[in-house]
């Protein structure tokens, strides 16, 4: 086994690079959308029970995880979380989240490199004098997309300097990754954290400072409204899973928890290092970026020219491209131009700092098991990221992206997530994981952490679980009820479209694979789901001979 030299430059540099793996596309755009979507006001209350309870506990599981793997020379979850427990089951749960990696980083690239494109685009001005017809359509081009797919043929249009911009996304990410942590991961998080952040204070101001844009026959054309719709908690919905539902999903998101990435890059601290109060700073940065610049750009300054109604009906991730150049232009050409190289300049930013923390679990893994430099490793993984990605970019409109971030990015965290806390508080034991938690702590942590660790945590993920599996259609608690009595009158479950157990038997729809000859949305996902579960199988074994490897080193050395 190679015995690895990498490791972090400074305190400060691995709190940046820790929160730029949280800090992603995900709180400008996932975040925001979500929010919307969920009642604005209303969101909020459910986001941070989520974050007290389940966010900031799992931030300090996974790191002090980390920390005891690599204490014990393993860098990866497969021999980190397998660290922990005595089954052997427990490293194929690690190499889950290799696998839940190698997934979101997939698409995930894909849209840092419309970021990359469109920061270009607006250094070029590209859409200067565009309406929002025609920045929507210069959208679709881009992504290829038609909008008016057809039966009788295949469709893929993705234009060759998508392709170009997305390669070029990804080799600058298997550079930085090929560099290491202190000379690759650490730099750049030191120079794109606080870039980011200045990008952000810029748009926000401009967000919050908008107030009445004077649109024509538009009486809620308003920034304000946007940030009241935001921030006027509604407490009547505290009892509604299906909001539950979106800011447990959201904090998982955004916080990176579920992931992996942390208990990597955890594992390159010494036994004493603080794991407590670097998880809190990271944590809490992620947080006010959500929660201060995430909240106020695309909302208020889209609620500014379009009203309050069209966000809530509009609101969706490709906001961002679709709308927020029309927006823009809206402010003159030096002003939209800066604004439009502040936009996509920080999502570029924010995804590229995430992305390099997804690329590590992998890394790590072939580094320690089986010797491999840094660089093949990366290159290996560039490799894999390519082959992942790819029927993401040329079958988007078929769903094999959406299928990617339902999979990998929701449910596969949630799955991670629920057993490292079994495993952390139950197995391990809540004794010597509150040990593992406060050793070289620089803070106290409250002693009632510990009953929440235990309790709360386990159960409010199982609950999270349960409910997504199992979630009744639209998901509101009126149809939870509903849903019980039909079961208990009619003995059926009207199964929503998105439950887990009605997207892996897809219920709700008619099974066809093709039509006239013609491979249909189905054919294409069910593709992406083999490709995931055979990517999932082919770590597993790589898991199966490492670990044989290392028995069999063991046994040498005990002989
Ligand atoms: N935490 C990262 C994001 O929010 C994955 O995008």
């Amino acid at each position: 086994m190679a015995k690895t030299n990498d490791g972090w430059g400074s305190r400060i540099g691995l709190i940046l690079a820790m929160a730029g793996n949280a800090v992603g596309l995900g709180n400008f755009l996932r975040f925001p959308v979500q929010a919307i979507q969920n009642g604005g006001g209303t969101f909020i209350i459910p986001y941070f029970v989520s974050f007290l309870v389940m966010g900031i506990p799992l931030l300090w599981i996974e790191w002090s995880m980390g920390r005891f793997g690599g204490v014990r020379g393993f860098h990866s979850t497969p021999f980190i979380v397998g660290s922990m427990g005595k089954k052997r089951m427990w490293k194929y749960v690690g190499t889950f989240a290799i696998f839940t990696n190698l997934g979101i980083i997939s698409y995930y690239t894909y849209i840092e490199s419309w970021t990359l494109s469109y920061t270009l685009k607006s250094i070029f001005q590209s859409f200067h004098g565009m309406n929002i017809h025609q920045v929507e359509a210069a959208f679709d081009t881009y992504a290829g997309v038609h909008g008016n797919l057809t039966d009788n043929k295949v469709d893929i249009n993705v234009p060759g300097w998508g392709l170009l911009a997305f390669f070029v996304t990804l080799a600058v990410n298997i550079y930085i990754l090929s560099k290491g942590l202190s000379a690759g991961i650490e730099k750049v998080a030191k120079f794109a954290m606080p870039l980011l952040v200045l990008f952000g204070v810029f748009l926000a101001i401009r967000g919050i400072t908008l107030g009445h844009t004077g649109m024509p026959n538009c009486a809620t054309c308003n920034s304000q409204s946007g940030l009241d719709f935001l921030w006027n908690p509604d407490f009547s919905s505290l009892a509604n899973p299906k909001i539950w539902l979106a800011a447990a999903g959201q904090i998982f998101f955004t916080l990176s928890v579920g992931m992996g990435t942390i208990h990597c890059y955890a594992a390159y601290l010494k036994k004493n290092d603080d794991v407590a109060l670097n998880a809190m700073s990271a944590g809490w940065m992620n947080e006010f970026v959500e929660i201060v610049l995430g909240a106020s750009i695309v909302i208020p300054i889209a609620v500014g020219y379009m009203g309050l109604d069209w966000v809530k009906e509009n609101a969706g991730f490709m906001m961002a491209f679709k709308t927020m150049p029309y927006l823009f232009n809206q402010w003159g050409v030096v002003l939209a131009t800066l604004s439009g190289v502040a936009w996509f300049g920080l999502l570029f930013f924010a995804g590229i700092t995430s992305s390099l923390a997804m690329g590590t679990p992998f890394i790590g893994f072939v580094e320690d098991e089986f010797g491999w430099s840094r660089k093949k490793g990366a290159l290996v993984l560039g490799v894999l990221i390519m082959i992942l990605a790819l029927p993401t970019i040329f079958f988007f409109e078929y769903g094999v992206f959406d299928e990617y971030d339902y999979w990998t990015g929701t449910v596969a965290l949630v799955v991670f997530a629920l057993l490292e806390v079994i495993l952390f508080s139950w197995i391990f034991g809540i004794k010597k994981g509150w040990r593992e938690i406060t050793q070289g702590s620089d803070i106290k942590i409250p002693n009632f952490y510990k009953f929440i660790i235990k309790w709360v945590t386990p159960i409010f993920i199982l609950v999270i679980f349960v409910t997504a599996l199992i979630k009744p259609l639209h998901g509101e608690l009126s149809d939870w009820q509903l849903a019980f009595h039909q079961l208990f009158t009619q003995g059926t479950w009207p199964w929503a479209n998105d439950s887990i157990i009605a997207q892996i038997f897809h219920l709700n729809q008619k099974i066809v694979y093709f039509k006239h000859g013609v491979p249909t949305g189905m054919f294409f996902k069910d593709m992406a789901r083999l490709l995931l579960l055979s990517t999932f199988l082919l770590l597993s074994y790589f898991t199966h001979v490492a670990d044989k490897k290392r028995k069999a080193s063991t046994k040498t050395i005990e002989s």
